[in-house]
């Protein structure tokens, strides 16, 4: 197993008029080829916040990171040509056609146009998206756009694909889907996944590993089983209660249902992106 991530105190404080706010204090986070990780945690405890660090579009108050063989604070675009990023909230052109957004995007990676059109079809077949090329963005399913939003971050054959909580908002069929989908992806082309959820099932169906980070650090690591035999107080105890008992909250749902107002914030994040 070879380590294709690895962040030394990474840390990231935001400073708004009247509050200092210390999103991530310092995690501390190794990732080997090939492994689907879970990145788990209360709303607030910093997951995003990580996650556009890692992906480059939030650049760390301190610390720094590999990722995939480049620094990320002095080769930003290293870092970039070997990852894809698939945020919560997908950004398709809902007037543009499926097979124009996939082609446009591989021409964001300055793909020759006959290559960027075959890689459009390449990726609409392995994401099953192959009958809508020719639909209109706007015209999908919820289920249909994500996939969509995940070829878009695999078009350039990314090493490691981070994704932000993938399925919310999602039917349980199309969860279902998605989570094949990753899997396959996984299995098939040896893609590392970096996956922030919300849903701790997911995280358990999926990740071989977890990590779950609370108040900006990493409280706990290891396999399902393992944070659940360790934290979870009993025998058969589910991985909700071993998350109540490293975080002292309850599931990660029920706070992000109850943090609605937060998530707001979280989207004003892409302002001071240079900053
Ligand atoms: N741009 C920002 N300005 C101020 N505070 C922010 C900003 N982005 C995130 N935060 C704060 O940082 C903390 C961590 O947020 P986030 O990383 O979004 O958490 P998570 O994804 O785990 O829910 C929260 O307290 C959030 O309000
Ligand atoms: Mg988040």
């Amino acid at each position: 197993m070879t380590t294709v991530l690895q962040t030394s105190g990474l840390t990231r404080t935001f400073r708004t008029r009247n509050e200092t706010v210390e999103a991530v204090r310092g995690i501390e986070l190794d990732v080997e080829s090939g492994e689907i990780l879970g990145f788990l945690g209360p709303n607030g405890a910093g997951k995003t916040t990580t996650l556009r660090m890692l992906t480059t579009l939030l650049v760390p108050t301190a610390g720094t990171a590999v990722v995939a063989g480049h620094d990320l604070v002095r080769d930003a675009a290293g870092v970039r040509r070997k990852i894809g990023y698939v945020a919560q909230s997908g950004g398709v052109d809902p007037q543009v056609s499926v097979r124009e957004e996939l082609v446009t995007q591989a021409r964001l990676y300055r793909i020759p146009k006959a290559e960027a059109v075959a890689r459009a079809e390449e990726l609409a077949a392995g994401l099953g998206l192959t009958g809508l090329l020719d639909r209109k963005c706007a015209s999908l399913s919820g289920g249909q756009r994500r996939r969509l939003d995940i070829a878009m971050g695999l078009t350039h054959k990314p090493e490691i694909l981070f994704l932000d909580e993938p399925t919310t908002g999602l039917d349980p069929g199309s969860r279902a889907d998605l989570w094949a989908l990753i899997r396959r992806l996984n299995d098939e082309q040896g893609t590392t996944v970096f996956l922030t959820t919300h849903h701790l099932d997911e995280a358990d169906a999926l990740a071989g590993r977890l990590v779950v980070v609370d108040k900006g650090r990493v409280a706990a690591e290891g396999t399902s089983e393992m944070l659940r035999s360790r934290y979870g107080g009993r025998p058969g105890a589910t991985l909700q209660d071993a998350f109540i008992s490293i975080t002292g909250h309850g599931s990660p749902e029920e706070d992000a249902a109850e943090n609605d107002a937060e998530n707001t914030t979280e989207n004003d994040a892409d302002a001071p992106i240079t900053a």
